[in-house]
């Protein structure tokens, strides 16, 4: 067990286009984000472990000793294989929940447990520290919070129990892991991401572990040559949803309508296929065109993902107020709500971005401008810190 201060961050994502699709093996493009979660992991000898999630107002603590008589369920795993029900349940005991917790802070504290114990497992004892975590995503909003948030937790265990080297130097501020380390990171972060979201396909993770634009697919990983320098208007209409409702919909629609619904699919297929095509040709020539195409397929998958039953009358009026101003949206990971993007096109005036922005905070959605493309999950050092993380971990 390594006894330094850990400190790693990891983006947030937008998937461009394929989401839903992905999950019934299509091609999804995601890229990620300028938004991240960070978390300091600090070794202790005073037998606890503490969580704390200032963002939501989490603070627990767990004596090891009591979580080390429930180790026995997760030893002997070897593998990496999917949370089971069984083991869901042993958490649910050892957390113990008050009757009226949210949701949103029993999927983190059991996505906690499951990776604590099971990264863990295979130290003679089990280590005491404390974990803080902090964003910069807005929580349930389609931004990949809840898989910055496993990717973070998994590279910090991980690397504080050794089973992959830290890769910061002395004297680096910022590092990432070899391509091994992410392989490890990437499936025991879907492995937390199962906990939380049932059956999800793994995209969110895969982005917020490598970062950049990706091509996903079945869990095939392709990342982009050279990652689209898109900007785009990133527009949170703070309606909240639950994405292991909304994929559980999309599946009982494929089931009631195969014939109407499996083309639909495949379509969104097609249009993720274009879009990877069209942003390829940019990099090598940009042209104004390719816009209007980007622009068409916008408008297309929003069409589709409505079909699928994940819009909200909140998307809609995204898309109107920005139509509105010769812009294109879409809706972005689950839909129902959520987050929506849209697209900016270079040459585009300020005081156009700017009143879009104001026409949006009016309907009362949080707006911001991003940039897309940051890197995956990363290693600080402590004396790199930026403002935006000394202020959060230092206050808290
Ligand atoms: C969520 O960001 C994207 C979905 O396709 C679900 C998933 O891929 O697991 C809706």
């Amino acid at each position: 067990m390594l006894s330094e201060v850990l400190l790693v961050s990891a983006p947030g994502k937008v998937i461009l286009h394929g989401e839903h699709a992905v999950v019934h093996g299509k091609v999804a493009l995601a890229v990620s984000l300028n938004l991240r979660t960070f978390l300091q992991l600090e070794p202790h000898s005073n037998g606890k472990v503490g969580l704390h999630l200032p963002n939501i107002g989490v603070k627990r603590v767990w004596d090891v000793a009591r979580l080390q008589l429930l180790d026995a369920s997760f030893l002997g795993q070897g593998d990496i294989t999917a949370p089971t029900p069984e083991q869901v349940e042993k958490l649910k005991e050892v957390a113990c929940f008050p009757e009226d917790c949210a949701v949103t802070e029993r999927l983190a504290v059991l996505t906690f447990l499951y990776l604590y114990l099971s990264i863990c497992q295979k130290q003679r004892a089990l280590p005491s520290l404390d974990i803080v975590v902090w964003s910069e995503l807005p929580t349930g909003a389609g931004l990949g919070s809840s898989a910055a948030y496993s990717v973070c937790l998994a590279a910090a265990l991980l690397t504080a129990c050794e089973e992959i080297p830290n890769p910061l130097k002395d004297g680096d501020d910022v590092s990432r892991w070899t391509e091994q380390g992410l392989e490890l990171i990437n499936k025991w972060a879907f492995q937390g991401e199962r906990v939380i979201h049932g059956n999800p396909s793994g995209v969110d993770n895969a982005v917020s572990t490598w970062g950049g634009a990706l091509r996903y697919q079945q869990g095939k990983i392709s990342p982009l040559k050279r990652p689209p320098a898109l900007q785009i208007l990133l527009t949170n209409t703070k309606v909240p949803r639950s994405t292991r409702a909304l994929v559980a919909g999309v599946r009982a629609r494929l089931v009631q309508f195969p014939e109407i619904v499996a083309p639909v699919l495949t379509s969104i297929d097609a249009i993720s296929l274009e879009c990877e095509r069209v942003l390829g040709e940019m990099a090598a020539a940009p042209a104004p065109e390719q816009y209007l195409v980007l622009e068409e397929l916008i408008d297309m998958n929003q069409h589709h993902l409505n079909a699928l039953g994940v819009g909200h009358a909140s998307l809609d009026q995204l898309c109107r107020v920005t139509m509105a101003r010769g812009l294109h949206s879409k809706l972005t990971g689950a839909g129902g709500g959520g987050c929506g993007i849209t697209l900016l096109k270079p040459g585009l005036e300020r005081p156009e971005v700017e009143a879009t922005k104001q026409a949006l905070a009016s309907c009362g959605f949080d707006c911001w401008e991003t940039s897309v493309g940051g890197p995956g999950v990363s290693v600080h050092s402590a004396a790199s810190l930026d403002g935006r993380v000394r202020q959060a971990l230092g206050g808290l």
